[in-house]
């Protein structure tokens, strides 16, 4: 099992889909839609914190957030190219990993590749969710936060939304 962190460079570099699941299930009747008329004025702007916990393939079950789906290459063995994780991850609006059965406010699915890019960030899209995200389009500004060997990594996230249902 490779991780992010083994690698010197962060080499997580697209998040294909994310897709925030906000805890509070408000209804979507009688909600407005709000669509932002420039870029600089998103609708919704905010900075969370997404946890990753590689499952280790041992002993990790019940704890991991994360896992490849993809089978390691000989060319992941070293770059992880081509390694695609899916994921269903925590996402706290501070930047403490949630313990034991702490239920976080937001979770992120998706998943991500490895396709050895160097960049200190990187934009992805959100493409929906459901709760505070519901219908939500928008950009998420991605930088690596911390990481713990190659079980753990935390990603900041700087959230702009341009289309808000309210
Ligand atoms: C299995 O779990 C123990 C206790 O949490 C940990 O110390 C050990 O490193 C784990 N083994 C592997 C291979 O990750
Ligand atoms: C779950 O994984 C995280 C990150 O490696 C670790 O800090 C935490 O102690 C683990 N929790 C359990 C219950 O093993």
């Amino acid at each position: 099992m490779q991780g992010l962190a083994a690698s010197s460079k962060l080499s997580l570099s697209v998040v294909v889909v994310l897709f925030l699941l906000g805890l509070a299930s408000a209804a979507a009747h009688g909600r407005k839609r709000i669509v932002s008329s420039s870029s600089d004025e998103p609708c919704t702007k905010m900075t969370l914190y997404l946890h990753d916990i590689l499952y280790d393939v041992v002993n990790n079950t019940a704890n991991a957030t994360s896992a490849e789906a993809t089978k390691p290459t000989a060319l992941s063995k070293s770059t992880f190219f081509g390694e695609l994780v899916v994921f269903d991850d925590p996402v706290t609006e501070r930047n403490a990993l949630p313990v034991g059965k702490e239920v976080p406010a937001v979770r992120g699915q998706g998943f991500y590749f490895y396709d050895k890019k160097d960049q200190k960030t990187r934009d992805i899209s959100v493409v929906g969710g459901t709760g505070d995200f519901f219908m939500t389009r928008g950009i998420a500004t991605l930088q690596l936060d911390a990481y713990e060997g190659t079980a753990y990594f935390r990603l900041k996230m700087d959230i702009k939304l341009y289309e808000c249902y309210v």
